[in-house]
């Protein structure tokens, strides 16, 4: 028995001490100029390493398509912080992979509009939450389009634009019935995106006034659409924090737009040339 409990004390002494280790190196590589993007995704080192995930992901499978040219999209701007990021993200990635990143953000520009009903949890948001200052957001952003306007008129307009395949999405429209209409553009034909589409979904943790559940908001809305598509799902990726150092919350947030129904969806993406598995000797 004590053996027990000093093997389990040992053990938890180890991984404190890892905990310990991939933390300071995070700090060190968050303060670093030099560190290589790759490596401040590996340990969360950067603002949102939720969008640089998607986006480098995104770009390896267009780079491995041979699709030269991606977008990314934001729904919910808000002040703009996020956007901002992602547009510095698309930078990096572009660097990184030679995959142009086009990057949109989509919102009202006035703040969250009336609610429908209570499927829209108005008991956490209310109209007029979230203002842009337009002018100001405008004057940072270098390569990053807003798309400014209820989600509920742009998709279509923006869909005529012929913008390149779609690689990431983050969904932070917070109202279900604004989730509803961002995810009409998941409708559209194959060709507006890669055979699997990194999605990052902000309204389903959140703090402890917001109660995220199956039968209201985002969850809801994702949980109707894959009901009516069969051959388009958007999923977790299952057990993803065991392939991260680190386990953000953010980790919970990552999903999946699996279009079955791309002509790509087949197509061999996996940098392993061959892989084997032989007996051990
Ligand atoms: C929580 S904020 C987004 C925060 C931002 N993603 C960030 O990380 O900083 C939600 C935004 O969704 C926008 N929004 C909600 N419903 C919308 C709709 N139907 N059409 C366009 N924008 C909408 C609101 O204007 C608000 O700015």
């Amino acid at each position: 028995m004590f053996k027990r409990l000093t093997r389990y004390l040992d053990q938890k002494k180890l991984s404190q001490e890892k905990n310990h280790d991939v933390h300071s190196k995070q700090a060190a590589l968050f303060s670093s100029k030099d560190a290589h993007f790759t490596e401040k995704l590996r340990y969360d080192a950067l603002p949102r390493a939720n969008y640089a995930y998607g986006t480098y992901y995104a770009a390896l499978q267009a780079r491995a398509l041979n699709i030269p040219k991606i977008s990314t999209i934001e729904f919910g701007v808000a002040g703009g912080s996020g956007l901002v990021e992602l547009e510095n993200i698309a930078f990096e990635v572009e660097k990184e992979t030679g995959v142009v990143v086009d990057v949109y953000g989509f919102d009202t520009g006035s703040g969250m509009p009336q609610p429908k009903d209570y499927r829209d949890m108005p008991y956490v948001w209310q109209p007029g939450f979230f203002k842009m200052d337009v002018a100001a957001l405008q004057a940072r952003l270098k390569k990053a389009q807003l798309v400014l306007g209820d989600v509920e008129e742009t998709i279509g307009e923006f869909v005529k634009e012929k913008p390149a395949p779609i690689g990431f999405i983050s969904f932070d429209l917070d109202y279900y019935y604004s989730t509803v209409e961002a995810l009409k553009l998941c409708e559209q034909d194959s060709e507006f995106f890669l055979p699997r589409v990194y999605c990052y979904l902000d309204d389903i943790i959140g703090d402890d006034f917001e109660i995220h559940n199956h039968f209201t908001g985002e969850l809801l809305a994702i949980d109707e659409f894959n009901q009516r598509h069969e051959k388009r799902k958007i999923d977790k990726i299952n057990a993803l924090r065991y392939k991260r150092m680190l386990w953000s919350p953010w980790v919970e947030q990552m999903y999946v737009f699996h279009i079955f129904d791309h002509p790509h969806y087949c197509t061999y993406v996996n940098p392993k040339q061959n892989w084997e598995a032989p007996l051990n000797k």
